[in-house]
Parts: structure tokens; C-alpha cells; sequence
């Protein structure tokens, strides 16, 4: 069993996994046409500049707690990743959260200029679409499953609909801003677990399939909890992004709301219901999805 963490212990994450997901996107390449290689560079840019890749290996993860292959998700892994990172070159641009420093680097727009930094992120998102629907292996309802599953996932419901309720500034309760959180970060970590679980031939309606939901976006959840105490506590040097982005931009966040130890708290009680649903999904035990968990809890960058 692994150690529960305190605030002493050092964050443990499945680096052999990460190795194996940078190695695979290392690999994907989007077009032959000459023409076009500048737009590629931005893409390529953005995606290789290192980040934790959580999402694509919790999509390993899932595929061994399941008694899957992990190569049999690369794909889908690497759908998760290329989303993620457009949506970070969204996120970063002026008329977002106008950020300069991403991964550590200057943030696609400093570097390509705004216009090319919003094609790279728009193609980012329809060649996740391309890669998943043409490299995934498996039975075809089972991909669509899991494709539907990630729009879904990004969409109006999920991703897309919580940067939504964050730049119009329109939640309210202590209730509005977990459903923002659950929207803008949870959808796409459950979608990393959940699309494993359907390519596994799991009913989207299964009883199984719900447990593990509830484990995926209790996981989403803390990690944006985490991610808003970090802007308050974190250096630019380990985040790689600038701190108190948030403050800046007046953005409603689990610190605003509660105080940074209210939301210290509230990481540790989500924590443990991510630690309890895990077990209740896994009975069996899924020793690289308790790590990542507690990676996202105890994690400094
Ligand atoms: C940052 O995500 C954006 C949020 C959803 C809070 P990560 O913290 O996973 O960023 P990278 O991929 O490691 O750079
Ligand atoms: C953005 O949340 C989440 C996304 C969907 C990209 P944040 O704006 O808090 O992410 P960071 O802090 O810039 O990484
Ligand atoms: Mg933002
Ligand atoms: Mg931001
Ligand atoms: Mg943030």
C-alpha cells in the first residue's frame, strides 16, 4: 500500500510511464506538407516542451488496473495530451488569462504570434479527433465510444463550458465553483480514465463504469483545487507558469473562496474521497493509480 502523503513527503509519480507517453509524441507527426511545416512548429512547440503528461498516463494507468495493454491506449493517450496542450495555448492568450511563460518556456503566442498560436491550438484539437479515430486499435464501437465520450468531454458540457463559466466570471456558491472545476479541469481527467474503460468494452452505464467516474472526477476535482492553492504558493521556476495568474485576473478560486488554509483542507478531504472511490473501483488494488493520486495532492509543479 502506499504511503499516505504528508505535507513531508516527497510527491512519487510512474516516471516510466511519463518516458514511454514522451516518447510516443515525440513521434506523431501531422502533415508532410511543406508549406505548412510553420503551423506544425508551433504544435510541436507547445506539445514537447515537457509538462507532467498526467493526463495521458493516467490513461496507462487505467489500462493496467484494468488488465489492459498500455500500448493498446497510446493513441487515445496521446488525443488527451494533444488536447490538453491547446488548450493551454487557449488558456495563455491575451484574451485569456494572458500568460508569457508556459512549461517553461515563452507561451505559443509570445513566440508565434497570437493568430498562429490560435490555428495551432484549433489543429491540435482536430488532429487529437484524426489521431484517435485512425491509430486507435479496437473494435469500432468501442472507439466511437471513447471518442464521443472525449468530445463530450471538451465540449459545452465539459472543458470548453467551464473556461466558460470561468472568463464570464458567472458562479456564485461554494456549489458553482466545484461545477466549474469539475467542467473546466475534471471532464478531461475523467475522460483519461473513462474513454480507457469503454475502449475496454465497459458500458458507459455499467455499474463499474459509474464507480470509476466518480473516482475520475473526484481526481479532476482535487487537481484544480491544487492547481488554484499552487498560483498562491507555487515559484515560476516550479510551476514553469507564472504564479498568481489568478489574482491578477480577479478569477474566483478555491483560495478566494475559502482561504488558502480553507483550501488546503479541502484538497485533503478530496483526496481522500479520490483515495476511497479508487479502492471502491479497484478493489483488487491499482498501485500506479494510487501514486498518481497522491502525485496530484502532494505535487509542487
Ligand atoms: C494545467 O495543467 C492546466 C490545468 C488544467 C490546471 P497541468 O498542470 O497538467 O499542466 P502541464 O501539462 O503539466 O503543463
Ligand atoms: C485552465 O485553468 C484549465 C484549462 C482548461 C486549460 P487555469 O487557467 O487555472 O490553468 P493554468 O493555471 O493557467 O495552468
Ligand atoms: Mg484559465
Ligand atoms: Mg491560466
Ligand atoms: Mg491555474
Amino acid at each position: 500500500m502506499s504511503a499516505t502523503p504528508t505535507s513531508t513527503s516527497p510527491p512519487v509519480y510512474p516516471e516510466h510511464l511519463r518516458a514511454e507517453v514522451e516518447a510516443y509524441l515525440e513521434r506523431v507527426r501531422f502533415s508532410e506538407e511543406f508549406a505548412t511545416a510553420g503551423l506544425e512548429e508551433a504544435m510541436r512547440y507547445s506539445l514537447l516542451a515537457g509538462g507532467k503528461r498526467i493526463r495521458p498516463v493516467l490513461a496507462l494507468a487505467t489500462a493496467e488496473a484494468v488488465g489492459g495493454a498500455r500500448a493498446s491506449v497510446m493513441p487515445l493517450a496521446a488525443a488527451l495530451e494533444l488536447i490538453h496542450t491547446y488548450s493551454l495555448i487557449h488558456d495563455d492568450l491575451p484574451a485569456m488569462d494572458d500568460d508569457d511563460l508556459r512549461r517553461g518556456r515563452p507561451t505559443c503566442h509570445v513566440k508565434y504570434g497570437e493568430d498562429v498560436a490560435i490555428l495551432a491550438g484549433d489543429a491540435l484539437y482536430a488532429e487529437a479527433f484524426r489521431h484517435l479515430l485512425t491509430a486507435q486499435p479496437g473494435e469500432p464501437a468501442r472507439v466511437l465510444a471513447a471518442a464521443r465520450e472525449l468530445a463530450a468531454a471538451t465540449g459545452v458540457d465539459g472543458m470548453v463550458g467551464g473556461q466558460y463559466l470561468d472568463v464570464a466570471g458567472v458562479s456564485e456558491t461554494p456549489a458553482d465553483l466545484r461545477r466549474l472545476h469539475e467542467l473546466k479541469t475534471g471532464r478531461l481527467i475523467g475522460a483519461s480514465v473513462v474513454c480507457v474503460l469503454l475502449l475496454s468494452g465497459l458500458p458507459s452505464d455499467a455499474d463499474e463504469t459509474l464507480s470509476w467516474r466518480r473516482f475520475a472526477s473526484e481526481l479532476g476535482v482535487l487537481f484544480q483545487i491544487v492547481d488554484d492553492i499552487l498560483d498562491v504558493t507555487g515559484t515560476d521556476d516550479d510551476l514553469g507558469k507564472p504564479h498568481g495568474s489568478d489574482e491578477r485576473h480577479g478569477k474566483r478560486t478555491y483560495v478566494t473562496e475559502f482561504g488558502l488554509q480553507g483550501a488546503k483542507k479541502l484538497a485533503q478531504d478530496s483526496h481522500a474521497a479520490a483515495r476511497a472511490t479508487l479502492s471502491s473501483s479497484a478493489p483488487q488494488g491499482a498501485p500506479e493509480l494510487e501514486q498518481i493520486t497522491d502525485f496530484i495532492y502532494t505535487r509542487t509543479s
